[in-house]
């Protein structure tokens, strides 16, 4: 991984990636991607995204050595990027600020979106009103029920939420109504929400998340005066853990690790492993490992953490799984709603259910490293708007 680059022109993360969509959605494409790649070398854009990271997002984001929950696992220093005090409370603003320059630079007024746990609604429907623009947020029918709140933050923002009722009534199913609707209105801007979907999507989220682990380099090189050895983020789509851990691809000494849904549990079928336990597939035109049926269709995904329900994931996590890059685990819904629990009280911070998936998985590991070795865990969001369902629902 010493040269890393990727994607290449096609936007292919080796297998994976690519551009599977009709030709109207292609020659829309093109455009974005022109207009991205003149756009990212400007100084001009970049100093009015550096403006907006620092003034209205809030960042840098701080690295915090959580040292109740160090010393209650007894084992390795858990530092906590704190993505959940960006401003709208997760790392999901860090893409939706760059895309909002882009959009505009492509003179669209219109922003359409689909949203899981509402986070990245909430951070669209945010840049909407910042930009002066308009924006129609799909999701689906159980995620509006489990994520009231943030329903409510996307409509106070000016946003028209929509219900997608299709299929299982999830992310999926709200991406597949986003896409087409992105097809048939020919003046909008299409903003997705991770590091997923047709090229050059992977990439652009990508590199506005990538922030993350730099600052994470020089903060901990700061704090501990190393590399970490570990750093451990929860995978949906994957952009809080390609956010992360971009930076440090190259440095092999600095094990990767992602935290997947393992939902009821991984001997089950309601998880969301698709990393591990996906095959190579096409999903909302692009190629990564996908949950897929006895007959090849894709399979149905279930998480508690409506922003981790996605039967695939990102080309690039995909990419480094494949080439060993990346370690996955699973960690269940019970275990995450633990850990959720165990962060509030030891240290005063609410996650969100997505980042107590890490959380979690953090505090196993934590348990058979050593005292002077180093973990860094994203804490991509705050639990604010879980904090009803885990009360009314999960909590055994
Ligand atoms: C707080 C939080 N963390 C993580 C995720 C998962 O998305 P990704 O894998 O793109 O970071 C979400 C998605 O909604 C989220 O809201």
């Amino acid at each position: 991984m010493k040269n890393y680059n990727q994607p290449n022109k096609k936007g292919e993360f080796g297998l994976f990636g690519g551009r599977y969509v009709p030709q109207q959605l292609t020659t829309r494409l093109a455009e974005i991607e022109k207009a991205y790649l003149e756009l990212r070398n400007n100084p001009s854009f970049q100093k009015e995204l550096q403006f907006l990271y620092k003034n209205y997002v809030g960042r840098p984001s701080l690295l915090y050595k959580a040292d109740r929950l160090t010393e209650y696992c007894g084992g390795a220093k858990i530092y906590l990027k704190r993505e959940d005090l960006n401003h709208t409370g997760a790392h999901k603003l860090n893409n939706t600020v760059g895309q909002a320059l882009l959009a505009r630079k492509l003179g669209k007024k219109k922003l359409i979106a689909e949203t899981g746990a509402g986070q990245h609604g909430v951070a669209v429907a945010t840049v909407t009103a910042l930009m002066g623009m308009q924006c129609d947020i799909y999701m689906g029918k159980r995620d509006i029920i489990n994520q009231k709140m943030n329903v409510y933050r996307m409509k106070l923002l000016g946003a028209k939420v929509v219900e997608v009722s299709e299929g299982q009534s999830t992310l999926k199913d709200a991406i597949d109504v986003a896409l087409k609707n992105f097809i048939t209105e020919e003046n909008s801007y299409y903003m997705i929400g991770s590091v997923v979907g047709p090229h050059p999507y992977p990439m652009i989220v990508r590199d506005f998340q990538k922030i993350v682990g730099n600052e994470v380099k020089s903060q901990i090189k700061k704090q501990e005066g190393i590399l970490p050895d570990y750093l451990v983020a929860c995978i949906g789509g994957g952009s809080n853990a390609m956010g992360l851990f971009y930076e440090f691809i190259k440095d092999k000494e600095v094990k990767l690790v992602g935290v997947e849904p393992a939902g009821l549990g991984e001997k089950t079928d309601r998880h969301g492993l698709a990393l591990m336990r996906g095959k190579p597939g096409i999903i909302h035109g692009f190629k990564c490992r996908v949950l897929q049926n006895k007959s090849g269709e894709i399979g149905e995904s279930y998480s508690a953490a409506s922003g981790l329900d996605y039967p695939g994931v990102g080309p690039e996590p995909s990419f480094l799984v494949e080439t060993k890059r990346l370690e996955v685990v699973g960690v269940t819904d019970s275990e995450a709603v633990k850990a959720f629990c165990d962060l509030s009280r030891l240290e005063g911070i609410i996650p969100a259910l997505e980042s107590a998936h890490a959380i979690s998985y953090a505090m196993k590991l934590a348990q058979r490293l050593k005292k002077e070795q180093v973990i860094v865990v994203n804490l991509s969001g705050r639990g604010d708007k879980d904090v009803e369902n885990v009360f009314e629902n999960l909590i055994i």
